[in-house]
């Protein structure tokens, strides 16, 4: 069977004050009908450019994607007019937010938001649309629904926006639904409850959901599948359980050691020494290498390509080499 989004070879780069910069390098990826792909990086690894592509609204200028495809059912997306993309947009794929209240509108009620949006993308009226409006927001855990679609986005938690917002994604039934950093803004235990109405929702409505996130822990809870991203390039990928159990790449084993676990850290929060290299500074060798305890020459001098060294795909030279 065919993936449902297909990213094959993504090259997206920004005019910059350093000149033109390189965000997504190659990255290929690719995602099932009904599955969970989990996109997991530091932040500026290319996570959100890599969604913005997909829906077609990264900021041009100042970027551009430079080569690639990204085909949704067969039909690629960045060879679609401004007018097709508007189309998709909200009926075949949707996308939510890390924070809800960016997108959302103060000015109008929530219930008149979801309304519109199906309007949008279906012929029904007004009427029949804010009754659909208060049925999806029953649907998504809002109490009260049919009065609370009368409240402003502010007068609501950010966790109740945030099922707003999932409400509207997924008001047209699409068949893509990107979540980039949804319950960042939210606190822990709001987090699972979102996480849980996320699964819910894939198995009633039977969306692909791509779910962006910094958090490993995330990643084990939700995904299928996963690919792990640095610098712009996928450096990992496979299912979730055998990225989880078995990690390959060094930057990979990295975040899996970053997940809390009491036992193990004895409280202390752990992460990967350095930051992720800035785009106009990433050289011709491995963005990782200055961050990895197991680089040598050929790292810093050559770009490891994503292979399939036996197990599932990792670009690196010292898994390549089975120094590590
Ligand atoms: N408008 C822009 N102009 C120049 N560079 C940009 C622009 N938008 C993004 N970038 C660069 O593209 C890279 C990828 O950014 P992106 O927002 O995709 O990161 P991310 O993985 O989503 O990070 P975060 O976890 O912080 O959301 C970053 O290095 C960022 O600086
Ligand atoms: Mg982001």
């Amino acid at each position: 069977m065919k993936p449902l989004l297909e990213i094959e070879d993504l090259k997206v780069t920004f005019d910059t004050r350093h000149g033109a910069v390189t965000a997504l390098d190659s990255v290929s990826l690719s995602v099932n009908a009904g599955e969970t792909l989990g996109v997991v990086g530091e932040s500026g690894c290319g996570k959100s450019i890599t969604a913005l592509s997909v829906m077609g609204l990264v900021p041009s200028p100042p970027g551009r994607v430079a080569g690639g495809a990204i085909r949704l059912l067969g039909e690629d997306l960045t060879k679609a007019t401004d007018a097709r993309m508007r189309a998709l947009r909200g009926a075949e794929m949707a996308m939510i937010f890390q924070e809800p209240m960016t997108s959302l509108n103060p000015v109008f009620t929530i219930g008149a938001q979801i309304a519109e949006a199906i309007m949008l993308h279906q012929d029904i009226g007004a009427d029949g649309a804010m009754k659909a409006a208060v049925e999806l927001l029953d649907r998504v855990g809002i109490p009260s629904a049919k009065a609370r679609a009368r409240d402003y986005p502010h007068q609501l938690s950010g966790g109740m926006r945030q099922r707003v917002m999932i409400a509207m994604a997924v008001s047209c039934q699409p068949k893509l639904l990107i979540a980039d950093e949804p319950t960042t803004a939210l606190d822990v235990t709001v987090q699972a409850q979102i996480f849980d109405l996320l699964n819910e929702i894939q198995r009633d409505f039977g969306a692909a959901i791509m779910l962006i996130t910094h958090d490993m822990g995330a990643i084990a809870e939700m995904a299928d599948r996963v690919a792990v991203m640095y610098a712009g390039r996928v450096i990992e990928t496979g299912t979730a359980d055998n990225v989880l159990d078995n990690p390959r790449h060094p930057y990979t084993r990295g975040l899996i050691d970053c997940i809390p676990n009491i036992a193990k850290t004895e409280g202390e929060l752990r992460e990967i020494p350095g930051v992720v290299p800035p785009l106009h500074l990433l050289g011709a060798g491995c963005a990782f290498a200055a961050r990895c305890d197991s680089a040598d020459a050929r790292c810093l001098r050559e770009k490891p390509a994503l292979r399939d060294h036996g197990a599932h795909p990792a670009a690196c030279h010292a898994v390549e080499e089975g120094r590590i």
